[in-house]
């Protein structure tokens, strides 16, 4: 079981990650990668980015972190993108009141729900403060938006916001993104980068951070796109559907071609995603005995979706989200379409073009103009959209017009309208997204405490991670047993030779040989190379694996081909034995 104060220990001594801006006392929720939690960061991105961008034929873009608050006015964030904030009045702390609500009586409770409804609970469950213990006011509950607000510029600066999501970026692009997708369906754009939200409570190591790495990908659909086809599979996938939630039951364990037929997955695009991941959280190191798929309560889902399932993972008794899958539908290109200057529909052709009868309006403007002013475009049409569907809607004198939630009553007979055959060539529609979104911290830190483990070699205790090789900081150690009699100079050589080929070295002389190895077991380093006086003998080296502690004898020139062997995963060490 993982120790997750040891981790945080083992994490800043080894230089994975620790809090930032230490030596002027912190700033919660800001963390440093050190060297080897760098090294892992950058590992876990390229392999995304293999899996998800490249495997998948999608292509990756790079937006600004920083967008006028125009965009998040459109995208809801400035309206919906808030926690509860409940203030202690004592020792004038705050908490976020759903995860009090969670942690204090085991309720969830979204914190997207008002504050008055949020209120009826608290007259049935009271809230304490975590830090002085005092009864929590209800006066004292508030909504949060998490955005950082900045200003842009000199003079009468324009307000802008930290993005809190990377998506925006990519959808406030989309008019010319889908140019270069030469205008087909589906397709699929992703970006790694910084996201940022004013969190109420950082804590937890890297899982609730104020500024954060996401890994997204947006796969644009046309609205009748059902998803690919599923094949039946062996991969089972650990889900906890909503019906299984609510009567508290169990995981489902089922492939995702079952999970379809049996209604537990709706759709076939998000069933597709969770299959893909599933075996990529594999490679890289999540433990999928600690792992489940879990789908959005209806009272959870974001202001932009229509369904969700969340991976979350198990550290030390919690389960934390790692990335949700969601359908945001039309919900964004929709937002992005009415509130900017931009036209975000694509032109689908059709296969074979069609004859349409089709309605032309013929309006009175000395009708339309002094009655009904500015709105008269807007009004005229709407009734031409109505048209479309309905072909008598000119048979009752009046026809009703809805803008806005105001209905403008519209005298027919100022209309003449005039049917005509029209070649229809094409449609404009707005195309539906299937978001994976990945938290890249969060899954640094779930593997960090999946591959976590104490245990005993040769009488002594040692941390071990087992991080899998392909995403290890660093990929092989070389140690020279002793510093003189030439070993520290082959070693050296040896050591330069590698990195030439691309492998990530540590070349490590200082301390016995076992201490040596311990470092690399403690930052995860899959295996090492330690050159002895028997080189001289036989031209052998010692190749050890870090999980079993095994060492062998190795034909020193071909250590290289070896290394790359299990590199690429065409050979197993214990192949090797
Ligand atoms: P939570 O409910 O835990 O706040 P969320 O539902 O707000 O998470 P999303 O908005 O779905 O999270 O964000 C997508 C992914 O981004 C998450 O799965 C998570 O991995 C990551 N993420 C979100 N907020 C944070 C944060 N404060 N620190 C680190 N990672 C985060
Ligand atoms: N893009 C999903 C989220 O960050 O909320």
């Amino acid at each position: 079981m993982t120790n997750v104060d040891d981790l945080n220990e083992l994490a800043k001594r080894r230089g994975f990650f620790f809090p930032a801006n230490d030596s002027y006392g912190g700033l919660a929720g800001f963390y440093v990668y050190g060297p080897a939690g760098a090294a892992l960061k950058n590992n876990i991105e390229n392999s995304w980015r293999a899996k998800f961008v490249i495997g998948e034929g999608h292509f990756e873009i790079s937006t600004p972190t920083i967008s006028p608050s125009p965009v998040f006015k459109a995208s809801g964030h400035l309206d919906e993108f808030d926690d509860l904030l409940i203030t202690c009045s004592t020792c004038e702390t705050s908490h976020r009141a759903d995860h009090l609500l969670k942690s204090q009586h085991t309720l969830s409770q979204s914190s997207d729900v008002s504050i008055q409804e949020f209120k009826k609970f608290l007259s049935m469950y009271s809230l304490t403060c975590p830090s002085c213990k005092n009864t929590l006011d209800d006066s004292t509950l508030r909504e949060f938006n998490l955005m950082f607000a900045t200003k842009v510029g000199p003079g009468s600066q324009t307000p802008g916001y930290l993005r809190p999501e990377t998506a925006q970026g990519i959808f406030v692009e989309f008019p010319r993104l889908s140019s270069y997708a030469r205008g087909k369906l589906p397709f699929g754009v992703a970006q790694i980068g910084t996201s940022y939200r004013n969190e109420i409570s950082p804590r937890k190591g890297l899982t609730r951070l104020r500024e954060f790495t996401q890994a997204e990908l947006e796969l644009f659909i046309h609205p009748t796109d059902l998803g690919p086809t599923i094949a039946p599979t062996t991969t089972k996938l650990p889900l906890y559907s909503i019906s299984q939630q609510e009567s508290n039951g169990t995981l489902e364990s089922v492939t995702a071609r079952e999970a379809l037929d049996q209604n537990i997955i709706s759709n076939r695009w998000i069933a597709y995603y969770l299959e893909l991941s599933i075996d990529w959280y594999n490679s890289i190191g999540i433990d999928l005995n600690r792992f489940r798929y879990r789908q959005h309560m209806p009272n959870e889902l974001a202001h932009y979706a229509s369904d969700c399932w969340d991976a979350e993972v198990e550290i030390g008794g919690d389960w934390i989200e790692i990335t949700g899958f969601a359908h945001r539908g039309n919900y964004d290109l929709s937002k992005h379409n009415t509130h900017s200057s931009d036209d975000f529909t694509m032109f689908i052709p059709l296969d074979e073009p069609q004859k349409k009868i089709q309605t032309n309006l013929n309006p009175d403007m000395e009708y339309f103009g002094p009655t009904f002013g500015k709105l008269a475009p807007e009004i005229l049409s709407r009734i031409d959209e109505m048209a479309m569907s309905n072909s008598n809607i000119f048979d009752p004198p009046e026809i009703n017009v809805d803008i806005n939630g105001t209905i403008h009553s519209v005298l027919s007979k100022h209309l003449h309208p005039t049917t005509g055959e029209t070649i229809i060539n094409g449609e404009h529609i707005l195309p539906h997204v299937i978001e994976p979104s990945f938290g890249i911290d969060r899954i640094i830190y779930s593997i960090l405490a999946h591959a976590f483990h104490e245990d005993t070699i040769d009488g002594e205790t040692r941390f071990l991670l087992s991080l899998p090789p392909s995403i290890a900081p660093t990929f092989v150690g070389i140690f020279p047993l002793l510093t003189r009699d030439n070993l520290d100079v082959i070693a050296q050589d040896m050591a330069s030779n590698l990195r030439t080929s691309g492998f990530s070295v540590t070349h490590d002389e200082s301390g016995s040989i076992g201490k040596r190895y311990r470092r690399q077991d403690e930052v995860g380093t899959p295996f090492c190379v330690t050159i002895d006086h028997q080189y001289f003998e036989d031209h052998t080296v010692t190749l050890r694996e870090r999980n079993s502690a095994t060492q062998i004898r190795i034909e020193a020139n071909s250590i290289p081909t070896i290394l790359e062997s299990l590199r690429n995963g065409s050979s197993t060490f214990s192949d090797l034995v």
